[in-house]
């Protein structure tokens, strides 16, 4: 393990917001882990996990131990007539996992293409993108439990995944630190194209049958367009979670708002598009501050350039509070926020 002191944290999150760490870890192995956790200074104090960053509001300093989680390595761990599954350590990038799999020859992650973050966080919010979930590819996990330093694996029940969700925010928040993942990839292979914007690029182009590698590149294509390069705008992604109403609800709202975007959730209810009510309550391309409503796509925040988290979180309390007034639905964040 290699540790340092007064650390800038502003290069370690993708918002690009500024803080600062007192202590931060860097753990390349299970057994790192396990000597920080029985460090006789490091050991009982409080600790925040950082994957990527990617996932993060930083609204002060860390005075937490910060574990930069970079546990790396990635291999078929075994091959049946109906899946491979795939073995990676928790500090592997995720984009670098999707493309690495596709090169083996391995299809099945390619719709959960660019997502930003690392292979360790992905299962902490279940990922999601174009119709796929991590939940839809997972075998199991192994974490680590930060009050004994006890190992732990879990099935796709044992980590209760729901939309952005998981027992990781929940029961284990601040608990455990995932170290190692498995992906279940199904055989053979099956395409997954019902979302909008895959289904209007099918009919668009003269490939009606596209492979993995197709699929790929059109999700590619589609989240450049639609979402910001962190390195060009400072962003957590999604900044709130797509609301999920039950049918009065929904009719309640379409009363006011006949063009609302909704989908219906296989529990009889109905996910509605927060991107959509944030643009009809006038937000798309506002700036507040640093801070601004991304204008391709609402749902998503920007640093201007010097942002802080506490202007970003009071942003998102205005949207929160004028969606609330319109619509009358609560819209969560998504991101965690520090
Ligand atoms: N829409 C608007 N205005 C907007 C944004 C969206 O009207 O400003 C409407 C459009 O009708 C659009 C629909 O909402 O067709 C859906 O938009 P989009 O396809 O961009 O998806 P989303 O529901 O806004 C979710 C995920 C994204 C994921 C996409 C694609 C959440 C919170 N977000 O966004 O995930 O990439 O679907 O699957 O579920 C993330 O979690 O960080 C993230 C980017």
């Amino acid at each position: 393990m290699h540790i340092e002191t007064d650390i800038d944290l502003q290069p370690l999150n993708t918002f690009g917001l500024p803080a600062r760490a007192a202590t931060l870890i860097h753990i390349s192995s299970e057994d790192d882990l396990r000597e920080v956790l029985a460090h006789p200074v490091y050991g009982s104090k409080a600790k925040l996990v950082l994957g990527g960053g990617s996932n993060l509001v930083l609204t002060q300093d860390i005075n937490a131990v910060v574990l930069k989680i970079e546990i790396m390595g990635r291999r078929l761990l075994g091959e049946s007539a109906d899946a491979w599954i795939i073995e990676t350590g928790a500090g592997e990038t995720w984009h670098d996992l999707v493309v690495w799999t596709l090169a083996q020859g391995w299809p099945g992650l390619e719709n959960l293409a660019l997502i930003p973050g690392t292979v360790g966080a992905a299962p902490v919010q279940n990922i999601g993108a174009y119709g796929v979930e991590l939940r839809d590819r997972f075998d199991a996990l192994d974490a680590v439990e930060l009050a004994t330093g006890r190992s732990f694996s879990l099935d796709a029940a044992g980590c209760r995944f729901s939309y952005r969700h998981s027992i990781f925010k929940a029961e284990l928040a601040g608990k455990a630190v995932i170290t190692r993942l498995r992906l279940r990839l199904p055989k053979p292979w099956r395409p997954v194209l019902e979302y909008p914007d895959l289904k209007r690029r099918r009919l668009e182009g003269a490939d009606a049958e596209p492979n993995a590698r197709q699929i790929f590149d059109w999700v590619c294509e589609v989240r450049r367009t639609k979402l910001p390069d962190p390195m060009v705008w400072g962003n957590a992604g999604s900044f709130f979670k797509n609301p999920i109403v039950n049918q009065n609800q929904l009719d309640a709202i379409r009363c006011q708002a006949p063009g609302l975007v909704s989908f219906a959730t296989p529990d009889d209810r109905f996910k509605l598009s927060a991107g959509w009510l944030i643009e009809a309550c006038g937000w798309k391309g506002q700036i507040r501050d640093h801070v601004g409503v991304y204008d391709q796509q609402s749902l998503v925040l920007i640093n201007r350039g010097g942002a802080t988290g506490r202007q970003v979180l009071a942003l998102a309390e205005a949207i929160q509070h004028s969606v609330f007034q319109r619509f009358k639905v609560h819209l969560e964040i998504e991101p965690q926020v520090i």
